[in-house]
């Protein structure tokens, strides 16, 4: 029965937004997210918060992931569901969910890392985009990470650089909080980079050996430069907002391509992805997609609903984990920390 569709439902909810979606083998059926607006107020995550609001949606968005995907609960191959990398109490909201699921529907429980599924996620099926032959490399930049990957095959990653303090998303944030911008700050600074002077401010790029990252001394450049402007005129931010964004893009790109580069002379591998939240950034992408005429590599770069945190990517992995039968009993437990 080779051609029997695997039907996957997989719940993410490693942080603030909770996800579900519906995989007819790598085609995704329907990508739900229920995204938490209380953190805004507070200019981050409040994880208390985060997983009351996780146990408020994680019904009503599983019931419409399903109903969006025409599919009975009685027809799902497995259920999947984020293990980790994120906060315990909002882990703990997706994993007993999918627990009880599986159990009473007596399918397999697979058990996703979330990180893995930012990189695979350009593994689901859909119209115009390719997908990476293994090897590759697989930048992923997010609120909470900041890795540079060697993908040998869908279960063997290899890191070979990453951040020595704040992820790439925590600089946006950061930086938008300085700039009085609401959580999460990232897309703001996007937007209003756009319509800026990239070249208006110039911030120094940090100095760090080899292929990991730095991104807490550029924080602090911009928390001083912006007050020692302030100072001199109260309105220094709202004049120039769009330049400051601008200025602020383009240095955080510049490293994020440093480094890039460094990756792809030093393995030789031309291939090179993009995931996690930070690639939905517009300025990033144009820039990556420059690099394949630039230098001659292949890019990918995600569907824009396939950037932040959602569930068709963990759907993705469960789908590959599925024909490998690699499942969990209802002992595995969420975890906070975990390696690729
Ligand atoms: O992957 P994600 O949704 O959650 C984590 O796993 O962390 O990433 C969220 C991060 C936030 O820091 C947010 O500000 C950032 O991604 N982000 C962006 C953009 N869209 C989301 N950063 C820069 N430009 C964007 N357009
Ligand atoms: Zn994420």
């Amino acid at each position: 029965m080779a051609d029997t569709p695997v039907y996957i439902l997989s719940i993410e909810s490693s942080c603030d937004d909770t996800a579900a979606a519906v995989l007819q083998n790598a085609k995704v059926l329907s990508n739900v997210v229920a995204r938490q607006d209380v953190h805004e107020q507070y200019g981050g995550v409040v994880p208390e918060l985060a997983s009351r609001a996780h146990q408020q949606n994680i019904v009503p968005v599983v019931d419409v992931a399903l109903i969006k995907a025409g599919i009975t609960r009685e027809q799902l191959s497995a259920v999947a569901f984020t293990q980790g990398p994120g906060l315990m109490g909002s882990l703990l909201v997706g994993s007993s969910f999918a627990k009880s699921l599986a159990l009473a529907l007596n399918v397999p429980l697979v058990a996703v890392n979330h990180m893995q599924a930012h990189i695979l996620a350009h593994f689901i099926d859909e119209d115009g985009f390719d997908k990476p032959e293994f090897p590759f490399l697989a930048m992923t930049i997010s609120g909470g990470h900041t890795q540079i990957v060697r993908v040998n095959s869908f279960f063997d990653m290899e890191v070979i650089g990453e951040t020595t303090d704040d992820a790439v998303g925590e600089a946006y944030d950061k930086s938008a909080k300085i700039l009085g911008l609401p959580y999460p700050g990232g897309p703001l600074v996007d937007k209003y980079a756009q319509l800026g002077n990239p070249k208006a401010y110039a911030f120094t790029k940090p100095k760090v050996p080899g292929l990991d990252f730095s991104f807490s001394g550029l924080k602090t450049q911009i928390l001083y430069f912006v007050q020692k402007n302030v100072a001199e005129n109260p309105d220094f931010i709202a004049q120039n907002m769009n330049d400051i964004c601008a200025s602020i893009q383009h240095t955080i790109i510049n490293i994020l391509m440093d480094k890039l580069k460094l990756a792809v002379a030093e393995t030789g591998i031309k291939q090179v992805a993009i995931g996690g939240g930070v690639s939905a950034n517009s300025g990033i992408r144009s820039t990556l997609k420059e690099a394949e005429k630039k230098y001659g590599w292949k890019t990918f770069i995600p569907k824009f609903e396939y950037t932040t945190d959602n569930a068709a990517m963990i759907g993705i992995v469960g789908y590959h984990k599925y024909l490998e039968h690699t499942f969990s009993d209802a002992s595995v437990t969420s975890k906070a920390r975990i390696q690729l």
